[in-house]
């Protein structure tokens, strides 16, 4: 259980109208945990033929156009999204006994947004990118680091582009809900649903 004391209590019975600056303030009191990736998410994604699917992923930036993590494009989770531009998203941060989850149309960051964030990664990690055709199959290890010996050679001495199958994804936030549990289950949470024009409606959920 929580072993810090909480600085941002939500009201549920009377939510701000914006859900920005709640998630902020919850994924900020998360990164203060004694625990490594306190950013990652699981993201739930649709196949062509509608297997549902979920990995974790680490989220990179937010706003209020969204949730931004970055992958590759021909995985498999890039390929759901390339045929259904929807997902979910889910955060446990257990010590706060907090979860959040979010749906809602899924674009590509800008090429420029993509590209800013390859050149922040350590140049093994570009490699890397490079390296491994992320979900296919591969032989053993071994082929997996002669995959990465190629590419290091063939880049030899210069800078890594980014990849033309590797990119960020945003996650909009067509719908967000906040749960905070409570004792004997009787937990709270609200739910936001985003409106044509862009303001939000906010409902109380029963647990
Ligand atoms: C803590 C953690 C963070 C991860 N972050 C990412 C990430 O940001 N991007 C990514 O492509 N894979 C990430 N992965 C790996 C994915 O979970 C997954 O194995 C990979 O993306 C392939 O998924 P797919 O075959 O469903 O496309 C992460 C795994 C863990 C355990």
């Amino acid at each position: 259980m929580n072993q810090r004391p909480m600085t941002y209590r939500l009201d549920f019975d009377h939510p701000p109208a914006d859900p920005v600056p709640v998630f902020k303030a919850w994924f900020d009191e998360a990164e203060l945990l004694p625990l490594p990736n306190t950013n990652a998410m699981y993201l739930a994604t649709v196949d062509a033929d509608g297997r549902p699917s979920a990995r974790t992923v680490l989220l990179k930036s937010f706003d209020d156009r969204g949730l931004v993590f970055f992958t590759n494009r021909r995985s498999r989770k890039g390929l759901g999204l390339e045929t259904h531009h929807r997902a979910a998203i889910l955060f446990h941060w257990d010590a706060l006994d907090r979860q959040v989850r979010v749906d809602g149309a899924v674009t590509h960051t800008s090429d420029e947004e993509s590209d800013a964030y390859f050149r922040s990664r350590p140049r093994p990690s570009q490699v890397n990118a490079w390296a491994s055709e992320q979900s296919m199959p591969v032989k053993s290890r071994e082929a997996l680091e002669a995959a990465v010996q190629h590419i290091e050679a063939r880049f030899a001495g210069a800078p890594i582009p980014r990849p033309p199958h590797w990119g960020g994804y945003r996650v909009a936030l067509d719908a967000i809900e906040f749960w905070q549990g409570d004792k004997f289950r009787l937990h709270d949470r609200i739910r936001y649903t985003r409106q044509d024009d862009g303001t939000f409606v906010v409902q109380r959920l029963c647990p």
